[in-house]
């Protein structure tokens, strides 16, 4: 039988071509990864590195004031996960389109694009352009209904089709700890499971095997043993620890909750088998668990429909954020079946049973016209698809480049979503205590190297996610693409 889903997904694909053009082959994948991780490091070479370091100094002097001035009143003088502060943060005065300049005037390629969010490039002018008007008219917030919402959530649901009702909250964070508990209010049960090393916020259930799998509370300074005494964490692609967890799950309270990245953990860095998400929806019905996708960065980066349109799988949940509006603040959705959905009815006079959420800022007017035109735009450009093609030339570029220069770096990439693994950090085999212990200083020097690139490539013009991920966006043409390639074989040359 055909489902609506896979009727909504057939026509959107007729509508458009995907915005991943081929899924990688995994298994080809997971043992190059074992290579590169068991053999020595490939770092820049000292000398070339001394030339890196010599671009900070020279060229970026503006910025290394901002750098010292924000040390003395910011914690680690960045405020966002994703600032690069090796050998110290560059500051940002102009964003556009593809494009970045510091405050000392350097020209960058933007493959940050803000951690995910924009995927029409950076300060889109139409977009920016409707912000302005609705500010005009009412600004940012008043607290009340405003037709935005409406219109928001409406595109959402008819994008996808899983997404019956909509709950917009702050971030992607918040969003996460609603689905948590709307799951548990709705089945009753009470643990939830993840996958090993996936993102899903910082939220206290969640910071748990964050990174590496199998790393449990390793991160979780300040977080008391009872928040996450629920959290379980299972091995990417490992079905089998997943069924046995929901089966040991169903004696002692239930599973309310099986949470993925669709992609694989942090954005599909360890990829999923292409059956995968199908498998863990099986088990969720068997086991009477619900199935949350995080679609906080492939929601409308991989497609309108998001990874469950690409993968044809029905999630219970959808967590939204980043794209949801376009760049523009307080990105953060709750999406679902309307019955699920219900559990999170607001307002002041509900009587009924309900998971509480909210925020004094969550839907405001500016949010959803920013996100409503931002998908329209992502609609009318089909953003990313053209998105996703400039990751697959980038891609076979970097590619090219790796074999020509014998070097044992992989990349990959899921259409926009660029990973290129140089120093193999993420890919660590954490999968028990002992290889865990094994790991931990080869972890630091790894951690290292992947700085190390992440300055290089900022010193040839290049700012990417961490120094080992790309987001590509609208704005990246076959120009931009040609000349980054470029600039990555100038850093390859280093090593
Ligand atoms: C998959 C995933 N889920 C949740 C989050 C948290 O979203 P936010 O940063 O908006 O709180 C992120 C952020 O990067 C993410 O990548």
């Amino acid at each position: 039988m055909t489902t609506a889903l896979e009727t909504a997904s057939a026509q959107n694909a007729a509508a458009s071509p995907s915005a991943i053009s081929a899924w990688p082959d995994v298994d080809t994948l997971y043992p190059r990864f074992a290579e590169l991780v068991n053999q020595p490091m490939r770092p820049i070479r000292p000398s070339a590195m001394a030339d890196v370091m010599g671009y900070f100094e020279q060229r970026c002097q503006a910025s290394r004031r901002l750098a010292e001035q924000a040390k003395a009143v910011i914690p680690g003088g960045v405020q966002h996960n994703l600032s690069f502060n090796y050998p110290f943060a560059l500051a940002f005065s102009t964003a556009d389109g593809a494009h970045l300049r510091d405050v000392d005037g350097n020209r960058y390629i933007d493959f940050l694009q803000a951690g995910g969010p924009t995927l029409l490039g950076s300060n889109y002018a139409p977009v920016r352009q409707k912000v302005h008007e609705l500010i005009d008219e009412c600004g940012p917030v008043t607290g009340l209904l405003h037709e935005y919402e409406v219109k928001l959530a409406e595109l959402v649901c008819r994008h996808m089709p899983a997404v019956e009702m909509l709950r917009l909250l702050g971030s992607g964070t918040e969003a996460v700890m609603g689905a948590v508990r709307l799951a548990r209010t709705y089945t009753g049960h009470k643990w939830i499971i993840k996958v090993g090393g996936a993102y899903h916020g910082w939220s206290d259930q969640l910071v748990y095997g964050m990174r590496l799998p199998k790393t449990g509370r390793m991160e979780a300074t300040g977080i008391p043993g009872g928040a996450t005494a629920y959290t379980q964490e299972c091995l990417p692609n490992d079905l089998d620890e997943l069924r046995r967890k929901l089966r040991w799950n169903r004696l002692r309270g239930g599973t309310a909750a099986v949470l993925v990245e669709p992609l694989g953990p942090e954005s599909g860095t360890r990829p999923v088998h292409r059956d995968y998400n199908a498998q863990v929806r099986r088990l969720c019905d068997e086991f009477g668990a619900l199935l949350v996708f995080d679609e906080v960065v492939t929601g409308f980066r991989v497609g309108l429909g998001g990874a469950q349109a690409f993968f044809g799988v029905r999630p219970d949940i959808t967590v939204l954020g980043k794209c949801l509006t376009g760049g523009y603040p307080m990105a953060g959705a709750i999406g679902g079946r309307r019955e699920v959905m219900m559990s999170l009815v607001g307002g002041l006079g509900t009587t009924s049973r309900r998971a509480f959420v909210g925020g004094t800022l969550s839907a405001n007017p500016l949010s959803c016209v920013a996100g409503y035109h931002a998908i329209v735009e992502m609609e009318r450009t089909q953003a990313a698809q053209k998105a996703g093609r400039a990751g697959d030339r980038l891609r076979a570029g970097l590619d090219e480049i790796i074999q020509r220069r014998r070097l044992p770096y992989v990349t990959y990439n899921m259409g926009s979503i660029v990973h290129l693994q140089t120093s193999g950090v993420l890919l660590m085999d954490t999968s028990s205590l002992w290889k865990l212990f094994r790991a931990k200083d080869e972890a630091k020097r790894r951690k290292h190297m992947m700085e190390e690139m992440g300055a290089a490539y900022t010193a040839h013009g290049l700012i990417t996610l961490a120094g080992s991920r790309i987001y590509t966006s609208l704005a990246d043409t076959d120009d931009v693409i040609d000349d980054a390639l470029n600039r990555f074989d100038d850093v390859f040359a280093l090593v």
